[in-house]
């Protein structure tokens, strides 16, 4: 496309100028019509290319994303909100994918544009070239300063989009809870007024965009004005041909289309920076509690025992909600921890699953740390029945088998009638073990779920 303004002015100059030919037309013609076509094809197949890009980097963020959350300990779910990372894992990643797709897409063609259009437009005439090269450091200068505010501007927006899809989420995950306390309302308010802050910050950008436009189009039109002028004088004192004038003006209008792209382009680019730092800050943080023991004994006693352990959450770590605690369930007891709302019992399952390390001391079983145990090993081993159990809205077979890597259905079925499921599987559901639970379990009695 860098050549087609060049033989543009030569078919102006083949039927204008003083030796315009029939002959000369032809030729003209025809490699520009080579060119067009060229130029269509390759336009194609760099679409083409960067839509796969696009889906391939966006497949892989994501990846990398989930992979990541999925692996923080339990203290990082305490510090950020569902809805805030599936906010991060939804919009942040697709502004990314989109960006480094689309905006290098962009961003090749129309640097290989802008060069090509300089060369030629030197070639054409250099005085020209000069006018309109001194614009742009300007051009760029006033882009570079929009764009630092725009990308400020975009983190705001990214974030705020985040919180407000953390009250969406936090609400739609228990609107059994909100319709019991008739919060309909209540929660849709609650959401526009997050929205409100996104539409605020937008109202600010609304000025970083009006100034970007207003000064790159006077920018450009002002060359343009000068340029007219001053090669309309050349021409007429017969210093350079018509077509040249012609070839000349249609790279003006090329180099001030590139221009106004790359300064899009930067815009977009900035945007992805903002989203991408928290993503990568996710993907890039380790987690606090690694799984990374290796123990894995073929038989297990199960001796408990909790030695000098201090401990506090990580996110509020002076308030210590454990000092010095020392206990041992021996193999075979069945022990009560009993003590007052709030006084830790729960806290010492969850260190017992690792789901936290104490602060000092240690928790033990068998002897051995429970960092030191294989991760995998170490939940086969201790099994929880929580108040309220999660299902997942699979079947019910998948669920008793959630964890397990190879069972069949013999092994479902035994250890539903272990636990006195199978009945009430077989009598009460419609499809037996392939019924779906429905959503956290939702089609399930409390009962039902803890069995
Ligand atoms: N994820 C958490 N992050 C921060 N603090 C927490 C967290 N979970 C519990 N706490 C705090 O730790 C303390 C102990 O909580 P824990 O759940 O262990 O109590 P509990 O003995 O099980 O109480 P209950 O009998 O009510 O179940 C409480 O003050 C609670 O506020
Ligand atoms: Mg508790």
């Amino acid at each position: 496309r860098v050549f087609i303004p060049f033989y543009t002015g030569e078919v102006v100059t083949a039927v204008f100028g003083d030796q315009a030919s029939y002959e000369r037309l032809h030729r003209t013609v025809l490699i520009m019509g080579l060119l067009s076509l060229a130029s269509t094809v390759f336009g194609g197949l760099r679409g083409g290319s960067f839509t796969y890009a696009h889906a391939t980097i966006d497949r892989q963020i994501r990846n990398d994303l989930f992979r990541s959350v999925v692996k923080q300990e339990i203290g990082f779910f305490d510090m950020n909100k569902t809805g805030e990372i599936c906010s991060r894992l939804s919009a942040d990643c697709q502004t990314m994918s989109n960006t480094l797709s689309l905006y290098m897409n962009v961003l090749t063609r129309n640097l290989t544009m802008l060069f090509g259009s300089l060369i030629f437009m030197f070639t054409l005439s250099w005085k020209l070239s000069m006018i309109t090269l001194i614009n742009i450091p300007i051009i760029f200068l006033v882009n570079k300063i929009f764009g630092v505010w725009y990308d400020m501007l975009s983190e705001e927006t990214q974030n705020s989009v985040a919180k407000a899809n953390d009250v969406a989420e936090e609400v739609l995950s228990s609107i059994r809870t909100v319709k019991s306390f008739a919060c309909e309302n209540y929660e849709s308010s609650r959401f526009m007024t997050f929205l409100n802050v996104t539409l605020k910050i937008a109202t600010r950008k609304v000025f970083v965009v009006i100034g970007l436009i207003w000064s790159n189009e006077l920018l450009q039109m002002g060359i343009l004005t000068i340029v007219l002028w001053y090669g309309g004088h050349l021409v007429i004192d017969n210093k350079v041909e018509s077509g040249l004038l012609v070839s000349f003006l249609l790279y003006q209008f090329q180099l001030g289309e590139n221009l106004r792209e790359l300064g899009e382009v930067w815009n977009g680019l900035m945007q992805a920076v903002g989203a991408s730092r928290k993503v990568f800050e996710f993907i890039d943080r380790p987690p606090r509690v690694e799984n990374t023991g290796t123990y894995a004994p073929d038989a297990m006693t199960g001796k408990i025992e909790f030695r000098h352990v201090a401990f506090s959450y990580p996110i509020r770590p002076d308030l210590p909600i454990m000092e010095d605690l020392t206990f041992t369930v021996e193999p075979g007891e069945v022990v009560a921890l009993v003590g007052p709302s709030g006084g830790g019992k729960s806290s010492c399952i969850a260190m017992l699953e690792h789901f936290y390390e104490p602060t000092s001391g240690e928790v033990l079983i068998d002897g051995v740390p429970v960092r030191e145990y294989d991760h995998k090993y170490l939940h086969t081993k201790v099994a929880l029945v929580g108040q309220e159990p999660v299902l997942y809205a699979r079947s019910v077979s998948e669920n008793i088998g959630y964890g397990l890597d190879k069972y069949d259905d013999d092994m479902v079925q035994k250890s539903a009638k272990l636990a006195n499921a199978h009945t009430f599987i077989m009598n009460d559901t419609t499809d037996g073990y392939n019924t779906n639970v429905g959503e956290k379990g939702s089609q399930m009695s409390g009962k039902e779920k803890r069995r």
